[in-house]
């Protein structure tokens, strides 16, 4: 039998290369070998995002492009986390064995708690108690469909621990295999992604190129990053420019070569290169645009795709609540 991976994926904003390169490309080949069962973690993006329009744009961007990148729904079950009420009724049950001490050490609930410190403001000044317990709702999600392994990145990692810990707390207690414990599959191998400015390309840096931006913005994008002052002349570092870097997402090892003897021999300024990263990354992203716009017109076939997932989910899920349920004596039978 396969192993089971699954993992989650915040509705919050639109997805840019970052995302595709470091998180999406790399969990659908993931898929392949596994088990695989994706989520839309809309109720983890409540915690941040309080407006109604934001929220399901979001969750509606965020599905088709999936779908776009080549997310496979007969293959993956793919579904809403929100559909699925057994993830809050294992939360519950969750609680009853996490230690708020475990939770204190969380790391995004340690550092809103040094913000505000270093504001002088009150410690907990913002933190609703969807942050702070955050860490339960995540083992919830994980622990509820046996997951083996849980492909994240390494800002995830101490999360997966804690899901481990309270799995492995509720399995002692009651002297039996309840609760499958996961372990975290961290893609190390995947290169950060720099934005136009060198830095990681991130949302919260403003510095991103969005994943289905139309051609023209696309280009107009390329041509923003930031280069050094090195005249047409002058032979260039391909390693270390980011415009380099991301070509290399784009194009096939043997074009990377000839593109980096170019840069080495002179003669091709930062616009050429520039042109040269565009219609690489056109060539990849034009078809993937092409099917994101096709998907966001089709409102009704998305709903149902994601419903479907969550029909294929919800037995799996019944199966293990009813499971716990029984080991707590809750039920009899
Ligand atoms: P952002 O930093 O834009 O807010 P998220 O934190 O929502 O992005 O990231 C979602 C997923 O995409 C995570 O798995 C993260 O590791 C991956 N990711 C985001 N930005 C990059 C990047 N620049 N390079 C590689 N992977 C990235
Ligand atoms: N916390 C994850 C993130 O911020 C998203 C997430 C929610 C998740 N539930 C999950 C990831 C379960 C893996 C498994 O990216």
């Amino acid at each position: 039998m396969k192993k089971i991976a699954l993992t989650g994926i915040k509705p919050t904003g639109i997805l840019h290369i970052g995302n595709y390169f470091g998180a999406i490309k790399p969990a659908l080949e993931l898929a392949r070998d596994y088990d695989a069962r994706y989520f839309i973690a809309d109720y983890h993006a409540l915690n941040t995002m309080k407006d109604p329009e934001e929220m399901a744009s979001c969750i509606r961007e965020v599905a088709a492009g999936w779908l776009a990148a080549g997310l496979d729904p007969e293959k993956v079950i793919f579904y809403r986390q929100s559909s699925i009420p057994e993830v809050f009724e294992l939360t519950s049950m969750l609680m009853a064995f996490t230690s708020k001490g475990l939770m204190n050490r969380a790391h995004a609930y340690k550092a809103a708690v040094q913000e505000n410190a270093e504001r002088g403001d009150d410690p907990d000044a913002g933190v609703n108690m969807g942050l702070f317990t955050y860490p339960v709702l995540m083992a919830a999600d994980i622990i509820l469909f046996d997951s083996d392994v849980v492909p994240v990145g390494k800002d995830q990692v101490q999360h997966i621990e804690m899901a481990q810990d309270i799995a492995q707390a509720v399995n002692f207690n009651y002297k039996k295999e309840v609760l499958k414990v996961p372990r975290a599959a961290v893609q190390d191998e995947v290169a950060v992604v720099p934005g136009l400015d060198g830095r990681k390309m991130s949302k919260s840096y403003g510095n991103v190129i969005p994943l289905f931006a139309p051609e023209k913005e696309l280009r107009k994008l390329v041509m923003r990053i930031v280069t050094n002052s090195q005249g047409v002349d002058e032979p260039k570092d391909p390693d270390a420019s980011q415009i380099y870097q991301l070509y290399k997402l784009f194009a096939p090892a043997e074009e990377q070569a000839a593109l980096a003897a170019r840069y080495r021999a002179g003669g091709m300024g930062w616009g050429e290169a520039k042109e040269e990263l565009f219609r690489a990354a056109n060539r990849t992203l034009g078809p993937l645009r092409e099917r994101f716009e096709a998907i966001m017109t089709d409102r009704e076939k998305l709903d149902a795709v994601l419903e479907q997932g969550a029909e294929k989910a919800r037995p799996i899920a019944a199966a293990t609540v009813r499971r716990f349920r029984k080991a707590a004596g809750i039920d009899r039978k």
